[in-house]
């Protein structure tokens, strides 16, 4: 783009012309508040002694510098966000007591983080990753918070191997680099991850900046209405921002001339009054037809195809307002798929039980205890809690109010409408590795949803990654992965394998 038209490249400009102006410095202080004798100068004897060590201005310098940085996500550690509103256009009552989707023209006000996954803060936003799209309803039953991902599917099935997937993306522990090892080789030890890996190298995964980006809950959840009726859902995001995907050459070439694309677009649109909006849909499938479902409705390695499960619209999401701080807004807000509301409980899905602990442990190590004080998590729903203390509490603690319950003080009582449904469960206890038909899904994409052009870029994107793999793990992936989905896919895998490994011997070290 255009930097010179940049409203996030002259953001600068229109802050002094907005808010203070050129020329109406104020006072600078410490952050007790008092004016600060000198910015560029520490308290010193004579032009050439030493420093004072009475210059608590300059230890305060010092020391908050030392203490800016907060530990990154352990995973989609950079991302954007922005401030917008959830509009219902179509009420689903019928299927969810949850009042932020009750009754056509129902306004909840609501923050979207959009990330990439593998890469630290400074990596890029159009690095081969899947996206992260989670969104933080600040409804008047409590923040609901769907943290979900661009990608429909997931590679794996098991919040065991979570840490193992992450590792075998991310930085080799030796050398510190991205490691094409790493990675094909736990794809192709573990044939789940084939449906996600085709997604990933296809247009769906290369999406023309997150404004353009659709967005998935990919678990079901159990959805729950005022009578207690059940039925299973999955949540889907689609842009109204329509535009074709970035080509994987276009995608590799912004790695380096603009790592940041997606943050600039994404800001700039809203800073030109261009807001990007998204309709909400669900997919439904009732407990009837979960029972019945050939394979585990359950398992996020696979989809419900929409046509045996069609999108019902749910409503529009706008957002209209950027941060007004990085740091304080982008990288202290906390999703946690804990923060639920009446009338969405979790499904049967392990992969979301694991999740269902790991976002508020992750938040309380990273932002800690408190981490819903902050302002930017803080729910607009009334917070009545026996929960008291911790670092950094904000507020008034609960004031006079009893901390403990039961009391005979009139302290806070529990909902008996926010109870979960109850269900009952039979089985054995063991822990289940057992592959199940794992290309069904795989093969239904390829065949109903992807183009020829589609098909053609997503076998090149495959070759330019799968040729910096050791042989026998090229091997290994045609065989565990792209043949057993057809003869004719593992062969055009293979064919473009070949191309591509014959163009980079030509060019020699990878440039
Ligand atoms: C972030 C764990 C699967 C989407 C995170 C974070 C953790 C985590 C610890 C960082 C939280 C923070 O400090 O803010 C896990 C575990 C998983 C899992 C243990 C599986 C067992 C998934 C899946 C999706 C997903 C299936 C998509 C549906 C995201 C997103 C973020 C995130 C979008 C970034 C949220 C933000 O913008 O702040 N995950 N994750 N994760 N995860 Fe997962």
């Amino acid at each position: 783009g255009n930097n010179a038209v940049s409203p996030a490249q002259a953001q600068l400009v229109s802050w002094a012309n907005n808010v203070t102006g050129y020329a109406a410095p104020a006072i600078a202080t410490n952050l007790n508040g008092a004016p600060l004798p000198s910015l560029t100068a520490s308290q010193a004897i004579g032009t050439r002694g030493h420093i004072l060590m009475q210059d608590f201005f300059l230890v305060e310098k010092l020391a908050t510098f030392n203490r800016e940085r907060i530990p990154e996500r352990p995973v989609h550690a950079k991302g954007a966000g922005a401030h917008g509103e959830f509009v219902v256009t179509n009420d689903i009552s019928q299927f969810t007591k949850a009042k932020v989707f009750n009754g056509v023209g129902k306004t909840t006000p609501l923050f979207v983080r959009f990330s990439t996954v593998g890469g630290e803060l400074g990596s890029a936003d159009t690095a081969v990753d899947p996206h992260g799209f989670a969104t933080k309803f600040y409804t008047e039953e409590g923040n609901y918070d769907m943290v979900g991902n661009d990608i429909e599917v997931f590679p794996i099935r098991d919040p065991m191997l979570f840490s193992d997937l992450n590792r075998s993306r991310k930085r080799n522990p030796l050398t510190h680099l991205k490691d094409q090892n790493m990675w094909w080789d736990f794809v192709s030890l573990r044939p789940e991850t084939t449906f996600h890996t085709l997604q990933l190298f296809s247009d769906t995964g290369r999406a023309d900046g997150y404004r353009r980006m659709n967005g998935s809950s990919v678990h079901a959840f159990k959805l729950v209405n005022a009578a207690g009726g059940v039925v299973f859902a999955k949540f889907h995001w689609r842009s109204q921002q329509l535009a074709p995907s970035l080509t994987f050459q276009e995608a590799k070439t912004l790695t380096g001339t603009n790592p940041d694309y997606f943050i600039q677009d994404l800001y700039d649109a809203i800073e030109s009054g261009n807001n990007p909006s998204w309709l909400l849909y669900i997919q439904v499938m009732t407990v009837e037809q979960a029972d019945s479902y050939p394979r585990n409705p359950f398992d996020i390695t696979r989809n419900w195809r929409v046509e045996d499960f069609p999108l019902i619209e749910v409503g529009r999401m706008t957002l209209n307002r950027n941060p007004v701080n990085y740091f304080a807004e982008v990288e202290q807000v906390g999703f946690s798929v804990s923060n639920l509301v009446p009338g969405i409980e979790p499904s049967p899905d392990r992969m979301l039980h694991g999740r269902l602990l790991a976002y508020q442990d992750s938040l309380r190590y990273r932002l800690g205890t408190n981490n819903p004080h902050i302002p930017i998590n803080r729910p607009v729903a009334e917070v009545n809690s026996y929960i008291r203390d911790g670092q950094a509490c904000y507020g008034d603690n609960g004031g006079g109010s009893p901390n403990y319950f039961p009391n005979s003080f009139g302290g806070h009582e529990a909902s008996a409408e926010a109870a979960h449904v109850s269900f009952s469960v039979e089985g054995t206890v063991d822990r289940f590795d057992i592959p199940e038909d794992e290309f069904i899904e795989a093969r239904l994409f390829l065949e109903r949803d992807v183009t020829t052009e589609n098909r053609q870029r997503l076998l090149e994107s495959i070759a330019d990654r799968l040729k910096d793999a050791q042989p026998e793990l090229q091997t290994r992936v045609l065989q565990n992965n792209f043949y057993p989905i057809s003869v004719e896919f593992g062969d055009a895998v293979s064919g473009e394998l070949q191309r591509a490994l014959r163009n980079a011997n030509q060019r020699g070290f990878k440039k």
